[in-house]
């Protein structure tokens, strides 16, 4: 049997006609609810109506289907409208308020989980002589990579493809940036912390952020060796992550240190026995770090051959994650109100 999209479209136009009459017509809420039953209801004239549907020719079926999503909305819209309309002459009958009920509690803020972290780092440290630093989100490439010993052509710079804003102006893609140009401005020594935003080309997905902070760190002096910068991290660690985790320095590179370490922690989920968390390795990732190399030192004109440090750079969101079990970090930059209230 097949049934002309045309008569299906007229007998949706009668439905919608009829529907809207009805429901204007009710004076209250049972007999709006029996107006919504006998059109909108499973066994209504709609859902008679629409059940003729799959006997309309192919051809005729989309300019069809939107008539009936068309009439099925128009309905659904004037039963909102009228139920609420009844509802208000029929609270004007009876108590509008329950003044006996306790009163709401006003809404209360809290700091962002990320910024807890954030705070706590910078904390620690400044336990050992560090100072908070900052600079701008928006850097030279100068800044970026060449103060830093890394050359734009250089693989290393790949990592770092990011958002360019005008000629050699850009988003900064790392925080190290900062390390210039506090060395720039101030003589050793020198103990800062540099929190802030970073960008990069990097997915939108649950390990990764186009945009996400970083806390930079740096310590320069005379005489500054190995064995202080590991002190310093034990402690750091120690302090953040309890008296039994432990640290392990995987050798690295990066352009401006030398030599260069990642730093891994105990992991926080299995206490090191191997769990998926940590990829079975019983260890995770906190930052990168290492001895800062002298070609950073002749770029912001410090002599190298009087001057030693160690710098490090670790990200704050990645550390949340492990220290409240968040599975996805996109959870941190939606702004999602319910899941933020678990940090108040
Ligand atoms: N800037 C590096 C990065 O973003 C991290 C780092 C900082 C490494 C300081 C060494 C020293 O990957």
């Amino acid at each position: 049997m097949t049934i002309e999209g045309a008569a299906l479209r007229d007998r949706l136009d009668e439905i919608l006609a009829r529907g809207l009459a009805a429901i204007e017509d009710a004076t209250d809420e049972s007999t709006l609810e029996e107006a919504r039953v006998r059109f909108l209801g499973r066994n209504g004239l709609l859902s008679d109506a629409l059940s003729a549907m799959r006997d309309v020719p192919a051809a005729e079926k989309p300019e069809t289907g939107r008539a009936a999503n068309r009439t099925k909305s128009e309905l659904e819209a004037a039963f909102e409208r009228r139920r609420a309309a009844l509802a208000g002459t029929s609270a004007e009958r009876g108590p509008a308020r329950d003044l006996t009920l306790p009163g709401r509690r006003a809404w209360r803020g809290g700091l962002h989980p990320v910024t807890r972290v954030i705070d706590e780092i910078c904390g620690i440290f400044r336990e050992l002589g560090f100072t908070v630093a900052t600079g701008p989100e928006i850097e030279t490439d100068w800044h970026n990579f060449t103060a830093l010993n890394i050359p734009l052509d250089h693989p290393a710079a790949d990592m770092h493809d990011t958002f360019y804003l005008d000629d050699g102006v850009l988003l900064r893609t790392h925080t190290s940036p900062v390390q210039a140009r506090v060395m720039l401005e101030h003589r050793p020594p020198i103990r800062i912390l540099a929190p802030g935003l970073v960008f990069r080309r990097d997915p939108w997905d649950a390990s990764h952020a186009p945009a996400f902070e970083q806390i930079e760190g740096l310590a320069v002096d005379e005489g500054i060796d190995f064995v202080e910068f590991r002190a310093a991290i034990d402690f750091f660690v120690h302090r953040f992550f309890g008296p039994s985790a432990r640290t392990r320095f995987r050798p690295s590179y990066f352009p401006f240190t030398e030599p260069s370490a990642e730093v891994d922690v105990t992991c926080l989920l299995c206490g090191g026995t191997g769990c998926p968390a940590c990829k079975g390795t019983g260890w995770v990732e906190i930052m990168g770090s290492g001895m800062v190399n002298p070609a950073v030192f002749e770029a912001v004109g410090y002599d190298p051959e009087r001057y030693t440090g160690y710098a490090f750079g670790m990200g704050p969101a990645r550390i949340a994650m492990l220290r409240y079990r968040i599975p996805d970090i996109r959870l941190l930059y939606e702004g999602d109100a319910g899941f933020l209230e678990q940090f108040r």
